[in-house]
């Protein structure tokens, strides 16, 4: 059995001790999932990040779940596609990186992504999926922990993509 899966739904609903949130650098929320899961986690999430100061492309900091079935919550901002010659993809895999490492520095077992830059930020799809299960296949291969990765995908699409991506690689 896989360490990596994908999930058809909201992740906001997903018991992971970990879930990723597709944050912009101020971390003050948002519109998509940013949105949905500081909804779900209640005021006291905005509470937490506002005292985190911001957060670079790429980089990723932890806060705790509050109301969400999950025990944390990872913030990253992901990179806003501008054709690819802006280093994108770099950030884009850094994105996963810095979060596992987060994630693995807490103890989580289990961490849930959602689809870091697939939105607003306009990424394409199949590339954002390929560079993120290489990012987390190379980041398991030398770490013991999370045990577990899941691809939470809202869009049926989206997970499609992810399910490609995995079973191409
Ligand atoms: N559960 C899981 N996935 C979700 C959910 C949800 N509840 N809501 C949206 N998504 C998916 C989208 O379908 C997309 O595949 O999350 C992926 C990322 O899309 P966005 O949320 O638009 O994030 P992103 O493209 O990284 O843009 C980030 O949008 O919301 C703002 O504050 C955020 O400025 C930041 C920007």
């Amino acid at each position: 059995m896989g360490r990596i899966d994908t999930l058809l739904g909201d992740i906001t609903q997903v018991k992971a001790d970990a879930i990723v949130n597709a944050a912009n650098c101020t971390l003050l929320g948002g519109g998509g999932v940013d949105g949905a899961i500081h909804r779900a986690a209640g005021p006291e999430l905005l509470a937490e990040c506002r005292t985190l100061h911001g957060c670079a492309t790429g980089q990723a900091k932890i806060t705790k779940g509050y109301k969400l079935p999950a025990k944390y919550v990872i913030h990253t901002p992901g990179p806003i596609w501008r054709g690819g010659g802006q280093g994108e993809d770099g950030l884009l895999a850094s994105c996963y990186r810095s979060s596992l490492e987060v994630a693995a520095e807490h103890g989580c077992k289990t961490v849930a992504f959602s689809a870091i830059s697939t939105g607003v930020y306009r990424f394409p799809l199949e590339r954002a999926a390929a560079i993120a299960v290489g990012a987390v296949r190379e980041f398991l291969s030398h770490s013991g922990l999370p045990e577990t990765v899941t691809f939470v995908c809202l869009l049926p699409e989206v997970k499609a993509a992810f399910d490609r991506a995995l079973q191409e690689s």
